[in-house]
Parts: C-alpha cells; structure tokens; sequence
C-alpha cells in the first residue's frame, strides 16, 4: 500500500519529537541503496575495521559508490511530499547527497551507544546542569529547522531508543548522559555475546522517562527530533543498512546565545578540573 499522508502525522511529530513515516521507499529503490550501501559496508569495514558503525559520508566513497539511487531517493515524489507537508515549503528529504552517511551493524559483537542528547552531548556531563550551557542548548532545541535528523531503514532496524517528548522537556530525574562516559556498558574479554545482549537491553530499558524502541521495517523513512533522550544498541545478528543524514529545513534565527563560545568556555572548564575554580 503506498504511503498517505495525515496531518496528525505533524502534530504527532512535533508532541512526541519521531515520526516513523512507513515503507515510503518503492521495493526497486531498496534494492538498488541496499546494493550501493553493501559497498559502502564493505569499504568502511576495511578501513576501519569490523565494528565500524557508520560509513561516515557516502562522498568518502564516490570512487566505488553510484549515487544515482542517492539521488532517487533525494527527489522520491511521494517523500518529498511528505517533508513539505511536516516542515513546510521548501523542505527537502535531505542535504546534500554526499553527506549522507550509512549506519551499519558490527561484525564481531554487539554494542551499545549510550543515552545522550545531541548538542548536549558537546559539552562534558559536569556542565549539563549550567545555566548558561542550558540556556543556549534550549535556544536552539526549540528551534525548529534544526535538531532534525533521519534514520532511512533499508532492512528491519530496531536499533534506535528514544523518550518521547523529551526533546521538549528538561531533563528528569536521573536522565543522566551514558554515552562517552563509564556508565555505558562495553563487552569484556571473553564475555559471551549473549550476556551482553542482556546487559545492552537492560540499559536501553532501564533509562527513566519510559523509552521506546522504535521498530523499522525495510524502506520506512524515520525522522526524530535529536534534541530528545535517544540511545542506539545495535545487534551484530541482524544486517543493518540505515541511511542517517539531516533534512534540509529552511530557516533563519538569531540566537541570543553564542553556543559555540559558551561550547568552549565548558570544554576549557573540564580539562582544568573542578580544583581551578577552588581559592
Ligand atoms: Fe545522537
């Protein structure tokens, strides 16, 4: 059945902060990324090794990748459609084609990314509760052409945790950023794959403010709001091509706040310590 739009689908997006739009991608345009993308899998992995996540950027590649799926994919009629009518005229599925990147499954083992905020997750944890950073990061969250981020599935992705509505609240009790931190699970030494599995699951599950998993079929187009809580576990057992770029949105602001100014300032903080501050 091909995808009909709903304005509900909007309002949902914008209350919950993702909107999985489902199988928007004809069976003809899967076949040819998911060719494009086992190349782009096989090249990362060589030069980064077999638990790379991503290849970064398809334009890393352009020798050994054909675009033109790309490109099909960029103009889809009905996708198109479905972008303008969540962010209005003048939106697009997405930047630039050769920016688009491929997030892929390990070869070796299971991981999990941690639980975190973009842009947050800039500045280092013991800064999360500054009223300057807070106040610049909410600036900008609630800037609407910005924070928008796509995970384009071209086989059954479950990777992707998120608490919705998060991306329009502060930050609860106990919603404390995993990600780059001790407090994310990585695998010990001869650990068996499925013990880890448990103990990745449990940190997906465990994060407060009731997380979802969000399940995509083959040729679903999600886009989420990555100023909410989310969280990536990805299972080596399962293949994964998901095509991970921003939409294009228009639109111009003024922010009060000079982020990346205020970026540095925390940043400098950390490396001196909180004894720098101390008389
Ligand atoms: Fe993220």
């Amino acid at each position: 059945m091909s995808f009909i739009w709903s304005d509900s689908m909007r309002e949902d997006y914008w209350a919950h902060g993702y909107l999985n739009i489902q199988g928007i991608l004809p069976p003809s345009l899967r076949r040819d990324l998911r060719r494009e993308a086992a190349k782009g899998r096989e090249r990362t992995r060589h030069d980064h090794g077999p638990q790379a996540p991503r290849v970064h950027q398809i334009g890393e590649y352009a020798e050994h990748i054909d675009f033109q799926p790309f490109r099909d994919y960029a103009e889809l009629p009905e996708l198109c459609d479905a972008v303008e009518r969540l962010f209005g005229p003048g939106a697009k599925p997405t930047g630039e084609i050769e920016k688009i990147g491929i997030l892929i499954e390990p070869k070796e083992h299971s991981w999990v990314h941690g639980w975190h905020r973009d842009g947050q997750v800039e500045v280092p944890p013991e800064s999360h509760d500054d009223p300057e950073v807070n106040g610049a990061l909410w600036e900008r969250f609630t800037t609407r052409h910005i924070y928008n981020q796509v995970n384009c599935a071209l086989y059954r992705d479950s990777s992707l945790w998120l608490v919705p509505g998060s991306h329009a609240q502060p930050d609860g009790p106990g919603q404390i950023q995993t990600s780059y931190t001790d407090r994310c699970p990585s695998k010990d030494e001869g650990q068996p794959e499925e013990e880890f599995e448990e103990i990745c699951l449990d940190h997906c599950r465990s994060f407060p403010g009731n997380p979802i998993q969000i399940h995509q079929e083959p040729g679903d187009y999600l886009i989420y709001r990555n100023a909410a809580w989310h969280c990536a576990y990805i299972v080596s057992h399962q293949p994964r091509a998901t095509l991970h770029h921003n939409p294009a949105v228009p639109g111009k602001s003024k922010f009060k706040y000079d982020w990346m100014a205020i970026r540095k300032r925390a940043r400098e903080r950390s490396r001196q310590g909180p004894s720098a501050s101390t008389p």
